[in-house]
């Protein structure tokens, strides 16, 4: 499809405003190759992608071992479910991550987005409580996390402007403070952090009564609002608050899971054991679509305990050989090539220069992030930590940035779903001088939207 084309409005984009497409000049641009970290558009203009497409391109583009594993089971068994049958690729790959992920994390079930991970965590969450004879229905993740867009994942999603357009969702979410040190909006006396932000799902699940509650959810490193880290101490204090209330403990690493900070998963990132881990992105380095969730045995257990229980959810595609495959092949890759070696090489030093940005540019109020994962919050007035507006920041992401990082042919994003940021991800095979070479534009840029909002 020629730029030309997309204008006619045929495809419709997701998230995407229709006045960017649907018009004589569209500025999406259209995407027909990759090689290495780099992307190519129709016009032959090329980026560097500093945010792995959608978080998720981990081995970047163009690798022969997945294109083979896809095309080996595609000639071999191109499709079988896994409802009531099973097949190999999805065997050995249940296998594959029970050695990889933490505890007793040993039980996987395959969809395939992260949305559909989320809403399976939650049904899973459900039916457990109810084997214990339990009606647990109510939900709590935080303000400004993306879980999804499905009915179950929206509601779990702390941004209101993406529910509200859909309410009432189904009963029972709720949203507490997020783990933002740089704007604190659960404790006065942040920094230091005194995990108010913890204490404050404890008050809800008191209030709601903790006989209500099945689950909370969290990423290791929240990304909507710009990849908030978790302080020091606040994911134990989650774990606790669940195992004092009967909570089961979700980690969305959706993002995080499969070496976006160095490891395996966030939870082996920051030492916990959660009661559930989704996934989906970089499981198979974006090659396929796939998602999943993976649960400890005492869900396993339960489900299993007699003859006729199951657990009560399927999706046709779920766990697709060909996804399954490409899976395989993407860990084996990670291995071969010590690409969590390489992460832990160069996120810090990535990081490092995004601080030096900050040291430059008034205009860069933040830096956050860990391994390749990082975001540059945008401010008006560093010392007052004063954000722009709503017309500035419009102005300043959508009037400059946007175009801007594309014309200089680097994909990050320029968001404001909280306060407006540049967020990176870039493919965690990124080499130092890919990163620095992502730094250099970002200097530039910053540089020039300093002037451009002085105007
Ligand atoms: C943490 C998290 N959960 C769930 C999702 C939803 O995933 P998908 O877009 O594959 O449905 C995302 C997507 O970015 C995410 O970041």
């Amino acid at each position: 499809m020629s730029q030309a084309q997309l204008s006619d409005g045929n495809l419709w984009l997701h998230f995407t405003r229709t006045s960017d497409f649907v018009t004589e000049h569209p500025t999406v641009p259209v995407l027909v190759g990759g090689e290495g970290v780099y992307v190519e558009d129709a016009t032959g203009k090329r980026y560097l992608d500093g945010l792995s497409a959608l978080f998720c391109a981990q081995l970047g583009y163009g690798r022969q071992e997945l294109i083979d594993a896809a095309t080996e089971q595609l000639a071999r068994l191109p499709f079988a479910t896994n409802w009531a049958w099973a097949h190999q690729p999805a065997i050995d790959l249940a296998h594959a991550l029970a050695e990889r992920f933490p505890g007793d994390i040993d039980h996987f079930f395959f969809v395939n987005s992260g949305s559909e991970a989320v809403e399976s965590a939650m049904k899973l969450a459900m039916q457990y409580h109810q084997l214990r004879g339990e009606h647990r229905f109510k939900f709590i993740s935080r303000n400004y996390a993306y879980h999804g867009t499905t009915f179950g994942a929206l509601g779990m999603t702390g941004l209101a402007g993406l529910r509200q357009m859909f309410e009432p969702l189904r009963p029972g979410h709720f949203h507490v403070p997020n783990t933002n040190e740089y704007r604190c909006s659960a404790s006065r006396a942040c920094p230091p952090c005194d995990l108010a932000c913890a204490r404050s799902i404890e008050q809800v699940v008191m209030a709601e009564g903790p006989e209500t509650i099945a689950a909370v959810f969290v990423e290791p490193v929240q990304n909507a609002g710009g990849c908030f880290t978790p302080p020091e101490g606040y994911l134990d204090e989650v774990r606790r608050i669940c195992d004092e209330h009967g909570i089961l403990m979700v980690s969305d690493e959706v993002i995080c899971a499969f070496g976006r900070l160095g490891t395996w998963t966030g939870a082996e990132r920051y030492g916990y054991l959660p009661d559930i881990i989704t996934f989906a992105k970089g499981v198979t380095a974006a090659y396929q679509p796939l998602g999943g969730l993976g649960f400890r045995s005492h869900i396993a257990e339960l489900l299993g305990q007699d003859r006729t229980s199951m657990y009560l959810h399927g999706s046709t595609w779920g766990g697709h050989p060909v996804a399954a495959a490409v899976a395989l092949a993407n860990i084996e890759v990670f291995e071969k090539d010590g690409v969590l070696d390489n992460v832990n090489a160069n996120g810090p030093w990535f990081g490092e220069q995004l601080w030096g940005l900050h040291a430059k540019h008034d205009i860069v109020g933040d830096v956050r992030g860990t391994g390749y994962f990082w975001a540059l919050e945008l401010v008006k007035d560093r010392d007052n930590k004063v954000g722009f507006d709503d017309d500035e920041t419009e102005r300043l992401l959508r009037g400059f940035l946007s175009t801007r990082l594309l014309e200089l042919g680097l994909i990050c994003r320029a968001d404001d779903r909280d306060e407006p940021v540049i967020q990176l991800s870039p493919p965690l095979v990124a080499t130092r001088e890919e990163l620095g070479q992502i730094v250099t534009i970002l200097d530039q840029v910053l540089g020039e939207a300093t002037v451009e909002m002085q105007r």
